[in-house]
């Protein structure tokens, strides 16, 4: 179900992602983050130490190892995890890339929690100083440090941006974080540099404290600069530029600017700015960096003719370069371009003659009189380039102090503001050729090294104290030596360059060498080519002299010491410049300076006194620590050059440092934290403790197994001697987490398979419930209809006989309804079927007319079925049933026998009866039975009907033949016999009387013969007796009587008597 994944993004974090599932899980000691995960702490990411390496040095097992160190930095370094602890020191290797990891949700993630908590930023070391600054009251300071292109003055960009971000702040602290932060591009325009090191590498030292008022929000700042590198004005090495304003100026000032100040829209115009050979950089956009600089001066509070002030002198400092000497045959110099002159005078507000001359001229004072001497052309180079360093460097210093007064608080109730001090300055520099500078510089950092130790050292000390274990003595290279050596009074360094400056005859740079092999040629950590062993001598020049400072050993060339050192200019040029009409330069060149006989400071001496100051400063902050390694010399992303790196962990003195750290305990926590992460490793502990924080983490290392000499349990922290005992508790953990995890998760199933399940059933019994209801509801509507239905039914069959009325309209509706209904289903099949459903008495008349109309329907379709024999079949019998119908007794019988066409084919009739016949069309034939008229005697004999007459035939002979018109009529009796009279005219005299015949198909051929003849009326039915007239006028008569058995005889009366069966079957 949770499924956890340790992810390592980009911001250097290691983050647990939640499961599938999407939820988080939270274990005892992680913070959630929103949505993204999970924060582990340190001791979390121990777990994917083998990969990333683990976040604080003192967790190395060989912490002395310099390999392991530079190994741990590697594998973090590959993973994007710049950031990197020793202890509370921050260790920065420069990725030389943007990570995501300074964005606004990154702040907000650092705002706040313990410093522990989260893996190595910046934001935490910035946020852990405001914390302490506001809770202890205590002010802070942040020490950033690193060589050239380490990322120091990012480091503290994004320490300003962090305290303008997550800071509260008023209406007015708004314009004071606005400040804060435009100082910066400002100070970057006039005091840095693109190097061979760093495109934008600061060519001064700063100091800035940021004030806070009693509720957190910067109210103020303050800037302290050291030792700008004025050289750069004059001369720049290959590869290198001049400060960036000069660029910015030529690149991005508008027409109208560059006209008022004379320059032409051309780096290469300027001896200034052509000695490097690098007017453009790919890093850089001069262009639009003189917008954002121009931007920022007002927001400073500069206004316009300050900021044109401003520009008139950096316009006057590329006109000075470009002033031209030429040699008179004196060797005494004359300047050749007069424009610049004209130039200078205006944008400087000075008399341009004046000026000339003093750029020709030295003036000295001796003995209250003014000596004037024209310089050689060596000396006026010198002397102009030492105005323009001049001019150069003062407006530099004027610019902080401005800016100074613009970030100043105004208001006194700020008075008592707490302070973060942020210390960016050069690092520890070593170069192929080393001179004053690098001398002052490293000297800086043995005195940054001096604080750290003892800071550091009293810290650790003081933390044992608090916890009440007895310190252990570190061992450490203590560098106080070093620095004496550098600073002390007289006899040190600078003691000795001051006094070769300032004495009388000619003291030079060798001069000053010798004398330090004089004075303090002994030194353990000073030594010069001559004093040196057979094996340094090779590796120095004659003219160096080697400092062991605590990070190594650097030479240094003594060329140009002492003028660096006195950092002259004529007196005659300082005049020129203390009677400008610039006003920035009348606060530069101060006139009380001219009044002054005194020597002013040399420039190793008020470095000296400035650092005293700033160790004064930072003595009484609390410091923490960012140290910066630049990861190789190429500016590149993603390339660790070793060899570089382990260079710069000896000189930022970082193994010393750990070893400090490390000397006694790797870890230390507060019993809480401790307790909380690995209560789950002991069963007393577990799920939670509740006596004692100290007796709880006791009983916890005890039933973990500690031995007594792996750890300390101080007042309220828990220390730890060896990394491994950690690690090894760490690895429990994890095993524990997973068991811990499969428990939780087997109960969380369980638990939400039961609410499940709950839920379910719970809805279930509602949703029956409502269906149960409905159902119910239906039940009852349906029997209230029902009985409703039944109600109108009965009352409907009371009034049933009654007129249509409310009462029983629905009754008689349904009876009519259900009697069609009926009909519907039972209607007859056929013309014969007479069935029909007998209908309720209001429908009475309709069920007739339905009937009749169906059984004309059904005739209507029967006849138009019919074929044309049938239809003649059926004529037949409709005549057969005109005539019998009712009358005769054997009709019945014959009416299912169908009619034949004959009852005799041709060949039962003699051809010779057919031949006398002829031409007359034969229609029926029938055997037939004869009676003679006398004595009735029974003879067979065949009727045969043709078109025109009936004829009796016996065998050949045509015995008689009846015309149709000559037959009177026909007689049959109403019984059931087969015997019938044709009656024939008895004047006739073919004919012999009637003639008395049988057929065994009366009703067929009386039919035949009735059609025949067209005598359909004509043929008698008679009751009882028929009379016939035998001939000559007698007559006969036939008695017809019924009988059991079928008999035809003479009766003893005489009469024909004709017997016919009871049931008259034929
Ligand atoms: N944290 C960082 N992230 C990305 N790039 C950095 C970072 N720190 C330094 N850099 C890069 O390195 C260059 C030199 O850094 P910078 O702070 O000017 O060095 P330093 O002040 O130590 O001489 C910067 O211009 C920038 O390109
Ligand atoms: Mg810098």
């Amino acid at each position: 179900m949770m499924e956890l994944t340790i992810q390592l993004i980009p911001t250097g974090e290691i983050i647990l992602s939640p499961g599938k599932n999407g939820e988080s899980y939270c274990h005892s000691c992680t913070k959630a983050v929103g949505s993204d995960g999970v924060r582990i702490t340190m001791e979390s990411a121990l777990t994917a130490r083998d990969r990333v390496g683990v976040q604080d040095f003192v967790l190395l097992e060989n912490y002395t190892s310099e390999a392991a160190f530079i190994e741990n930095l590697r594998k973090r370094f590959k993973e994007n995890l710049i950031y990197t602890y020793i202890g509370s020191v921050l260790v920065s290797v420069n990725p030389y890339k943007d990570l995501e990891i300074y964005t606004k949700n990154h702040m907000e993630r650092y705002r706040g929690v313990n410093f522990y908590e989260v893996s190595p930023h910046i934001y935490a070391v910035s946020d852990n100083s405001y914390r302490s600054m506001r809770t202890e009251r205590k002010d802070q300071c942040i020490l950033i440090s690193g060589e050239s292109g380490a990322g120091k003055t990012e480091a503290s960009k994004k320490i300003l941006q962090y305290y303008a971000v997550t800071c509260p702040a008023s209406d007015q602290v708004e314009t004071v974080k606005d400040r804060l932060l435009q100082s910066n591009p400002v100070l970057e325009a006039f005091g840095n540099a693109k190097t061979l090191r760093n495109d934008n590498s600061s060519r001064f030292g700063k100091y800035m404290d940021i004030q806070f008022d009693f509720k957190g929000a910067p109210v103020g700042g303050h800037i302290l600069n050291y030792l700008l590198e004025k050289s750069r004005v004059v001369h720049q090495n290959h590869g290198e530029r001049n400060f960036h304003i000069f660029y910015q100026l030529i690149e991005g000032g508008e027409e109208d600017l560059l006209r008022r100040l004379g320059l032409e829209k051309n780096p290469q115009q300027y001896q200034y700015l052509v000695k490097g050979n690098c007017p453009k950089v790919s890093s850089i956009n001069d262009r639009s960096d003189w917008k954002v600089v121009r931007k920022a001066l007002s927001v400073i509070g500069f206004n316009e003719d300050e900021v044109e002030e401003l520009l008139n002198i950096i316009a006057s400092v590329l006109h000075l370069g470009n002033i031209q000497y030429g040699g008179e045959d004196s060797g005494n110099a004359y300047i050749t371009t007069d424009t610049q002159i004209k130039y200078l005078a205006r944008l400087l507000g000075v008399d341009g003659l004046v000026l000339k001359e003093a750029l020709t001229h030295k003036k000295i004072i001796a003995k209250g009189e003014e000596l004037k001497s024209p310089l050689n052309l060596e000396q006026a180079a010198s002397a102009r380039d030492a105005l323009s360093k001049a001019v150069y460097g003062r407006t530099f210093t004027w610019l902080v102090n401005k800016i100074n007064v613009s970030l100043a608080y105004k208001d006194d109730t700020y008075k008592n503001a707490s302070v973060i001090g942020l210390l960016d300055i050069y690092g520890f520099e070593v170069f192929q050729h080393n001179s004053f500078e690098q001398f002052c510089i490293n000297y800086c950092n043995e005195k940054l090294q001096q604080l750290f130790i003892e800071l550091t050292l009293k810290s650790e000390q003081d933390e044992y104290e608090a916890e009440g274990i007895t310190w252990e003595p570190v061992q450490y290279f203590n560098n106080k030596i070093i620095c004496d050596l550098v600073e002390e009074k007289f006899k040190g360094i600078i003691s000795i360059l001051d006094e070769e400056c300032l004495r009388p005859g000619d003291a030079s740079d060798i001069t000053f060498l010798e004398k330090l092999e004089n004075t303090v040629g002994g030194h353990a950590h000073l030594t010069t080519h001559k004093l040196a062993d057979g094996k340094t001598r090779k590796v120095m020049g004659r003219e160096e002299f080697r400092l062991l400072h605590y990070a190594g050993d650097v030479n240094y060339n003594v060329n140009g010491f002492l003028d660096k050192n006195n950092d002259l200019l004529f007196r005659n040029l300082k005049e020129v410049m203390c009677m400008s009409e610039n006003k920035i330069l009348t606060q530069c060149f101060d006139r009380a300076e001219l009044k002054d006989s005194k020597r002013p400071e040399t420039a190793a001496t008020q470095f000296k006194t400035s650092l005293a100051k700033l160790m004064e400063i930072l003595m009484s902050k609390e410091p923490s620590y960012v140290r910066c390694i630049k990861p190789n010399d190429a500016k590149q992303a993603g390339r660790f050059d070793e060899v570089l790196i382990r260079h710069q962990v000896k000189y930022l003195g970082l193994m010393e440092n750990l070893r400090v750290r490390r000397a006694g305990f790797a870890y230390r926590r507060h019993y809480e934290t401790f307790l909380q992460r690995y209560k789950s490793l002991c069963p007393e502990t577990w799920p939670s403790w509740q006596g004692k924080l100290a007796d709880g983490v006791s009983t916890l290392v005890k039933h973990l197994g500690y031995k007594p000499e792996e750890y300390k349990l101080g007042r309220s922290k828990i220390f730890i001697r060896f990394p491994k005992t950690l690690f090894a508790t760490e690895d429990a953990l994890e095993t524990r987490k997973h068991s811990l995890a499969s428990k939780l998760q087997s109960s969380w199933k369980g638990y939400r398979q039961k609410t499940k399940y709950r839920k379910l059933r719970s809805s279930a019994v509602v949703v029956q419930a409502w269906w149960r209801g409905i159902l119910a509801c239906r039940r009852a509507q349906r029997r209230r209809q029902a009985a409703n239905t039944i109600r109108r039914f009965i009352k409907g069959f009371i009034y049933r006989h009654n007129e249509r009325c409310p009462e029983n309209e629905y009754f008689l509706d349904y009876v009519r309804y259900s009697f069609l209904m009926k009909l519907r289903r039972n209607l007859p099949k056929s013309v014969l079927d007479k069935s029909w459903p007998t209908p309720p008495t209001a429908l009475i008349e309709a069920s007739e007319q339905l009937r009749k109309l169906y059984m004309q329907n059904m005739v209507w379709g029967y006849c138009k079925r019919i074929n044309p024999e049938w239809k003649h079949q059926l004529e037949q019998k409709m005549v057969a049933s005109e005539i019998f119908k009712n009358k005769k007794d054997n009709y019945p019988q014959s009416v299912p026998k169908l009619f034949l066409g004959t009852r005799l084919n041709g060949e039962e009739i003699n051809p010779k009866v057919l031949q006398s016949l002829g031409s007359e069309k034969m229609k029926y034939a029938v055997p037939v039975t004869k009676y003679d008229r006398k004595g009735y005697k029974a003879r067979p004999r065949q009727l045969l009907l043709t078109s025109n007459s009936a004829v009796i035939v016996e065998e050949a002979k045509l015995k008689q033949r009846i015309d149709y018109a000559a037959l009177k009529g026909i007689s049959v009796s109403s019984l059931s016999d087969g015997v019938f009279v044709l009656h024939v005219p008895t004047e006739d005299k073919k004919q012999k009387g009637d003639v008395v015949l049988q057929s065994d198909h009366i009703i067929e051929t009386l039919t035949k013969v009735a059609i025949c003849a067209d005598k359909v009326n004509s043929i008698n039915i008679n009751q009882g007796s028929i009379t016939f007239t035998v001939g000559q006028g007698k007559e006969g008569i036939i008695d017809f009587t019924s009988g059991s058995e079928l008999l035809v005889a003479k009766a003893k009366n005489g009469h024909l008597s004709v017997v016919s069966r009871n049931n008259g079957r034929m």
